[in-house]
């Protein structure tokens, strides 16, 4: 496995290989969950390149850009053991300049539910997927689906730019408790990761009642509500595959969301039915 911090090295150096390149954008602190997009990206292409980057554009004022999990040598380690061809690993001054362009997220949908709680945050995450696409030039990237808003924002993104590469959406992995699996768990007190298992149980319900064949999203929604009292609840939304809000759940077509906080720690999960 070759290590690379320049963006520039990376580019030439991807230029000269051969074949399809399977790319996994990360900010590190990596988990089975990441293991499990590099290990699909290790199936289908001939190449895998990894990158680990803190993206600072991301974090609003106030948010744990500074205390985000950063583990260099165990996720090298992690890596290597799982045959990644390159790590790209830049400094935050290589990957930004001054007075830069940037690219916005779409207005309506990158500014409800998480971009409601951040608004922004999904401007810089697109800016920086858009750098490190150009950088690598993937054939396919891979993306949990735990992120269900940031999937669909750079699916979008790659539409509207007419961007060359396929996203490939893959499955939440959670712990054996039922919580998604997530580098910022870490951050959670024993209590607080109690609280935070309302969370898939809210999820499980909501399961059952559709499977029951309640499919009204606003009684569903107050089943959910009344399980995750105890947390701080950002939002429970219920919508299509597009992000448009819905009366009734489709199956097949419907995704539900939370964003809730346990202590101080942001927890995101969803089902797809
Ligand atoms: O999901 C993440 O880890 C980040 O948002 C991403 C896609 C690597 C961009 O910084």
């Amino acid at each position: 496995m070759r290590v690379v911090h320049s963006p520039l090295e990376l580019k030439k150096l991807l230029k000269e290989e051969q074949g399809t390149i399977g790319f996994v954008p990360t900010m590190g602190a990596l988990h089975l969950g990441h293991r499990s997009l590099i290990e699909a990206a290790r199936e289908a292409n001939d190449l895998v390149v990894v990158s680990i980057f803190v993206n600072p554009t991301q974090f609003l004022e106030g948010e744990d850009l500074d205390a985000y999990p950063r583990r260099e040598e165990a996720d090298k380690k992690v890596c290597e053991l799982s045959g990644v061809d390159y790590l790209f690993y830049p400094d935050a001054s290589e990957m930004y300049g001054e007075d830069e362009v940037s690219l916005n997220a779409p207005s309506v949908r990158g500014y409800i539910m998480e971009g409601n709680s951040r608004p922004g945050h999904f401007s810089g995450v697109l800016t920086v997927v858009n750098k490190l696409f150009n950088i690598v030039n993937p054939t396919r990237a891979y993306f949990g689906k735990k992120d269900a808003q940031q999937l669909m924002l750079i699916e979008t993104m790659v539409a509207n730019l007419f961007m060359n590469v396929e996203i490939v959406p893959m499955a939440t992995l959670r712990e054996k408790d039922g919580l998604a699996m997530s580098s910022r768990n870490v951050y959670l007190s024993e209590q607080e990761r109690e609280e935070a298992l309302k969370i898939i149980k809210s999820l499980r319900t909501a399961t059952q009642m559709v499977m029951k064949n309640e499919l009204h999203v606003s009684r569903i929604r107050e089943e959910m509500l009344a399980i995750l009292a105890p947390l701080d609840v950002e939002y429970v939304t219920i919508v299509n595959r597009s992000f448009e809000p819905i009366e009734h759940v489709e199956i097949g077509n419907t995704i539900i969301l939370v964003e809730a906080i346990s202590g101080t720690t942001r927890l995101l999960d969803n089902i797809w039915i």
